[in-house]
């Protein structure tokens, strides 16, 4: 699909469509799969990290052939800019109990690893049975995470991506493919 004639763009040009819808749906499903035979038994909570993984969180728990909760936690680590500011700010935190349990952290994107390295800390905290990062894109630049990626989708550039949750400035999040803004 030609991306500048995509109405959803708001006349912005993107570099290039770097995941195709399909492409993306391809290696959810795989995930799921993934994921399905890692955890045999026990209890399965997977946390969405938002906003960016709610369409990533949506699909994926779809292919999950398995019992499982989903909860939320909300973080904020960037502003209106391309750029960490270096801060993360928990706004919401699960209400279910998280002891005992597998937790499966979902996230679009590592990119310094800061929130994902606070957020693990924390849940690491309540004693889960195990936890695990789920993660659909993976800069490999995050100096600042202390934690693997059981789960990945894909190695991503080192470009500014959008779409498929991801945003710049609240916009784009609707963008069934993933592209990299000019
Ligand atoms: C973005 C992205 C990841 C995080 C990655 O979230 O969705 O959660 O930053 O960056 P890091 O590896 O440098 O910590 P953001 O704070 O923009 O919130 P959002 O999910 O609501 O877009």
């Amino acid at each position: 699909m030609s991306t500048t004639a995509d109405p959803r763009l708001l006349g912005r040009a993107v570099r290039r469509v770097v995941y195709t819808k399909e492409a993306i749906a391809q290696r959810v499903q795989e995930l799921g799969d993934e994921i399905t035979a890692a955890y045999s038994d026990g209890e399965l909570l997977v946390l969405g990290l938002l906003k960016g993984s709610f369409i990533f969180l949506s699909d994926l728990v779809r292919d999950i052939r398995r019992p499982l909760q989903v909860d939320f936690l909300v973080a904020s680590s960037y502003g209106d800019g391309t750029e960490s500011s270096g801060n993360v700010r928990l706004l919401y935190d699960p209400e279910t109990e998280l002891e005992g349990k597998h937790i499966l952290l979902v996230e679009d994107i590592v990119d310094t690893g800061r929130t994902l390295s606070r957020l693990m800390d924390l849940l690491r905290a309540r004693n889960p049975r195990s936890l695990e990062i789920c993660a659909l894109l993976h800069k490999h630049i995050a100096t600042e995470l202390r934690y693997p990626t059981r789960f990945l989708g894909f190695d991503a550039p080192n470009e500014f991506l959008v779409g498929y949750g991801l945003d710049h400035a609240e916009n784009f999040r609707h963008l069934p493919y993933i592209a990299s803004l000019q």
